[in-house]
């Protein structure tokens, strides 16, 4: 872990600029650099933190280490990397937000949320440290909850005192991840714990004043073994149900469920019973079943609406993108809404703005395969409507010409299944979890798919976000066709497909 540490600087402008220009250089020189995704400059981004409507603007900012990768001297930085945007589409770089510069955050600025107060913005994040006890190998990790305000011209200053010092009784060093939330006129912050028992769970904090905090207690779940750990929780409300999002950690594989290396998702119930923290609720639900996303984190804007932003990423996947000094992107943003209980997820509407040529095909296929043509820049919004009297529809994305290669959506109707494999799509990711991520999809009816497709990932939103299905895609440059096939009888599409600027 020490190793880690060396050449640890506290602010980026400790490091001469031509190291940080040639990180940045070098990552401009890679192929897979995303057109309408946030990605890193260089560096690895993690989690989004912070995501929150202030002053006329979205504020998003995302664990950042933008020498992660440098070599000759190697050097660390940690902090919060900051946007704003007025749209959700065009972000403003306004640089590093928060950096590990003070004792209680120095071997870590970690996740935290923020929340509008006034003319002022008040951020709760974890200040990440590590004490050397008994001997050099015994290090012991001593988490502090401690706070910053941000003024109306994006200065931060951070809170001088923690707000919750070290561990709690009964749990590990494993507590962090504050989301900020008010209710009845009270402030309240959700945590990620894990019990001295190895299990993981959420804890409240209240306060009036959001300086001094208290500790309620768990929250009250049925899911009281689930995993060793919980991180980066979220409460919110939508319609008249409470919603507990987190991603547990630890969790075993069943069928197609709980196939990456971390989960995210939420258990739905009665809103959250602030006295006795009582959450009364159901199973778990996976939020996105694709092979890339983590961390997910909401806001709630002028409108009303309840916008998700994620990492399209996981804890220890190595990307291929390393080799250009980056890793991580963040999903297109996304509205949430609930229909039969449970969530469902749509690209922004906003992204219209991006729009650019429309290619319309009407088609009936039987048993055979037909190219769609669309622009040759990978980046589109593609909205899809199968009828099938066949086995099975296959649409292959990030196809070469003679289809040798994909990234293969299979709606199989035969077994009602929906397929999406990405064997055959490009540079390997993560192969020991698994190359295909599959769920029941019935299609008796009309089936309705929507993809955000970009240079390296695809976000798959079957019948209007029901299912979500988001992944990194690593393709050569002659991976730009698209192709539709059915197998054993006939199939009626219509494609609709905007390229995007
Ligand atoms: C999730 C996480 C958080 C932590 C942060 C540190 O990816 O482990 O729990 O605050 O990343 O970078």
């Amino acid at each position: 872990r020490r190793a880690n540490y060396i050449n640890m600087v506290d602010h980026l402008t400790d490091i001469p600029l031509t190291n940080i220009e040639k990180e940045t250089n070098l990552t401009r020189e890679s192929p897979y650099r995303q057109n309408f995704h946030i990605e890193s400059e260089s560096g690895s981004l993690g989690d989004p933190n912070g995501f929150s409507y202030f002053n006329k603007n979205y504020h998003l900012f995302y664990q950042w280490s933008p020498l992660e990768f440098s070599q000759n001297p190697h050097y660390t930085h940690h902090g919060w990397k900051h946007l704003c945007s007025p749209d959700l589409i065009h972000w403003q770089d306004l640089g590093a937000g928060m950096e590990s510069d003070t004792r209680y955050d120095k071997y870590g600025t970690y996740s935290g949320s923020a929340f509008p107060v006034d003319d002022k913005l008040f951020i709760m994040y974890t200040g990440n440290t590590w004490v050397n006890t008994e001997s050099d190998d015994d290090w012991q990790r001593i988490p502090y909850q401690i706070g910053a305000w941000m003024e109306a011209n994006n200065k931060i200053k951070k809170v001088c005192t923690p707000f919750i010092t070290g561990t709690l009784k009964g749990y590990t060093g494993h507590f962090r991840d504050p989301k900020v939330f008010k209710k009845h006129d009270k402030y309240y912050a959700v945590l990620g714990i894990q019990r001295n028992n190895q299990t993981g769970s959420a804890v409240l904090a209240e306060s009036d004043d959001l300086h001094n905090w208290q500790i309620l207690g768990e929250i009250k779940t049925n899911h009281n073994k689930f995993g060793y750990m919980w991180e980066c929780p979220d409460y919110y409300e939508l319609d008249d149900k409470g919603i507990l999002a987190f991603c547990p950690q630890g969790l075993e594989s069943e069928d197609n469920k709980f196939c990456n290396i971390y989960q995210s998702g939420y258990l739905i119930g009665k809103p959250l019973n602030m006295s006795d923290r009582n959450f009364v609720c159901g199973k778990f639900h996976e939020l996105d079943k694709g092979f890339d996303f983590y961390a997910m984190q909401t806001t709630k804007d002028k409108k009303g609406r309840r916008i998700l932003m994620a990492w399209m990423g996981l804890p220890e996947i190595v990307y291929p993108t390393v080799k250009y000094h980056y890793t991580g992107c963040m999903i297109f943003p996304r509205e949430l809404k609930l229909e039969n209980n449970v969530i469902v997820q749509q690209p922004v509407a906003e992204i219209k703005d991006l729009y650019s040529k429309k290619y319309q095909i009407t088609a009936s296929l039987n048993n055979k395969r037909i190219e769609i043509k669309a622009g040759k820049q990978n980046s589109r919004d593609i909205e899809l409507a199968i009828v099938g009297h066949n086995d099975a529809t296959i649409l292959d994305l990030f196809a070469n010409k003679n289809n040798s290669r994909h990234l293969r959506l299979i709606f199989n109707r035969k077994k009602q299944k929906f397929i999406v494999d990405r064997s055959c799509s490009g540079l390997e990711i993560a192969s020991s979890y698994g190359t295909s991520r599959s769920c029941y999809l019935d299609q008796s009816k009309l089936i309705k798919v929507r993809i955000l497709q970009d240079v390296s990932s695809a976000e798959i939103f079957l019948n209007n976000g029901k299912e979500v299905f988001s992944m990194r895609i690593f393709p050569d440059d002659m991976q730009n066709f698209i192709y539709l096939t059915s197998e054993n009888g006939e199939a009626k599409i219509k494609a609709t497909i905007n390229q995007l600027k």
